[in-house]
């Protein structure tokens, strides 16, 4: 398993890619990656924060649903279709470019919340994921500024396990994914 694999708007999730996925509370994250998950958040909870992941592994066809019903939505809000696929790909992967289709990022929030929202990071969740994902392998693969780098809006909610210490050396860095791939690797 390479954690490490960069999945962007160019680069695809490969054909043979075939993570094996364990469930986590109601998601499925790959083996790894949800033994880390679940060991964020116990330690989260520890704390008396309770985090509720609210995304995690998609097959090709639900982000393919995901990425046709934002642009229909853009366009019945009067977008043309050129602009709605603008629109949409700065937040969501288009099918068969989407980290979540490895297993290996997660999407998370609060208990009482289900949907993505830029609030969450002023949250104690969206805080504690923010200062600690990292001790488990995990990275803000969407940090605010960045989208002329990941080509992704800030996503305060989407997590990607890279394992240790590529997350640690991220995390005191401030580098994305594309940078330590450029830098280190
Ligand atoms: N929201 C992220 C970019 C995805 O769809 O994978
Ligand atoms: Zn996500």
């Amino acid at each position: 398993m390479d954690t490490l694999i960069l999945i962007d708007a160019v680069n695809a999730v490969p054909k043979d890619y075939l993570p094996e996925l364990v469930p986590v509370e109601g998601i499925f994250l790959e083996r790894s990656a949800a033994r880390e998950c679940l060991r964020m958040l116990a330690a989260a909870e520890t704390e008396g924060i309770t985090i509720k992941p609210m995304s995690g592994y998609r097959s090709s066809d639900y982000q393919n649903s995901l990425w046709e019903r934002d642009i229909a939505e853009h366009m019945s809000d009067g977008l043309s279709y050129d602009e709605a696929v603008r629109l949409t790909s700065r937040y969501l992967a288009k099918p068969f470019h989407s980290e979540h289709e490895t297993g290996l990022a997660v999407d998370l929030c609060t208990p009482e919340c289900d949907d993505a929202v830029l609030t969450f990071a002023g949250t104690e969740q969206g805080r504690w994921l923010s200062a600690n994902a990292h001790r488990f392998g995990f990275i803000l693969r969407y940090p605010r500024m960045k989208e002329h780098i990941t080509g992704i809006a800030y996503e305060p909610w989407h997590y990607r396990y890279v394992g240790s210490p590529h997350s640690d050396i991220m995390k005191n860095s401030g580098l994305t994914l594309e940078e330590y791939l450029y830098y280190y690797k």
